[in-house]
């Protein structure tokens, strides 16, 4: 077991790739709190996770809300005291072009995927620094690297932006014994992937040379794998999850 005991925050865990990295991480004896603003979601994630005989403490929050947030992390404090991971996951996606995207859209995906994981950052770093030892693992996505034409010019400018606050947290941190890293997924079967039509899917899955898409499963052994003593040597990385449709 990897994560015997370890605390986990995992964000936007109610559904798709953050519920797979959730029960990855109790399979692996962490203790974790899936944060999401879906509360009927988190109901059926403790449902699941109660039915086989385990424990999880879902918080309800917008990490949006630096408030919110920061009320969250000291929920974790107050009942586990400490804090060994964070795993920003939580996003969202508009689609459009620069004609058609609204102002709105613009800033609320960049509200939730690039202020969300900045807030969350703030909020674990005074106890990680405090235990001189945490893990950050931003759930990123190859739109931020190489953009992207079917969402919304916001999308791949959170990720990116996202990115680059990463490796100045992996940066900064490294001194106190926190690493901070993150997987770049593409294509991966979820309600967000399930919003593209058949033709895109058919498109998408031709340009991927393994030949299907990727499935939450194999997002969260990326994560875990950066979030392991396994990665110890590694800070400031991004994995891609991409089944090679982009090699850098
Ligand atoms: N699905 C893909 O193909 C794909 C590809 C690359 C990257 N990603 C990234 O992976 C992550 C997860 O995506 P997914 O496909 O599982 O999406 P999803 O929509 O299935 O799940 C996202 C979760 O985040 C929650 N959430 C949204 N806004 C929130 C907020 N403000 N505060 C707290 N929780 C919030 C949602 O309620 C939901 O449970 C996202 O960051 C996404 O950008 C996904």
């Amino acid at each position: 077991m990897r994560f015997k005991d370890q605390v986990a925050i995992v964000t936007g865990a109610a559904k798709g790739i953050g519920r797979s990295i959730a029960l990855a991480l109790i399979d692996e004896g962490a203790k974790v709190v899936p944060v999401d603003v879906d509360c009927e979601a988190l109901r059926s994630l403790r449902a699941e996770v109660e039915k086989r005989g385990e424990q999880i403490l879902p918080v309800a929050c917008d990490i949006e809300k630096s408030p919110d947030v920061k009320a969250m992390v000291d929920q974790v404090l107050g009942a586990f005291g400490r804090i060994d991971l964070l795993v920003n996951n939580a996003g969202i996606i508009r689609r459009g072009t620069i004609e058609t995207v609204s102002e709105e859209d613009w800033d609320r995906v960049i509200a939730v995927n690039l202020k969300g994981t900045f807030n969350c950052c703030k909020a674990v770093v005074e106890p990680m620094k405090r235990q001189r030892s945490g893990k950050i693992v931003n759930v990123s996505s190859i739109a931020g690297k190489l953009g992207d034409i079917t969402s919304a010019p916001g999308y791949g400018s959170s990720k990116a932006g996202a990115d680059a606050l990463m490796k100045t947290l992996a940066r900064q941190l490294a001194p106190s014994g926190i690493r901070v890293n993150a997987v770049a997924p593409h294509a991966i079967e979820t309600e967000m992937s399930a919003q593209w039509p058949d033709e895109r899917k058919r498109e998408v899955i031709a340009g991927i040379p393994l030949g299907r898409l990727g499935r939450p499963e194999d997002v969260a052994a990326a994560v875990l794998f950066l979030a392991s003593d396994d990665a110890s040597f590694i800070t400031g990385e991004i994995l891609d999850v991409n089944g090679g449709t982009f090699m850098d």
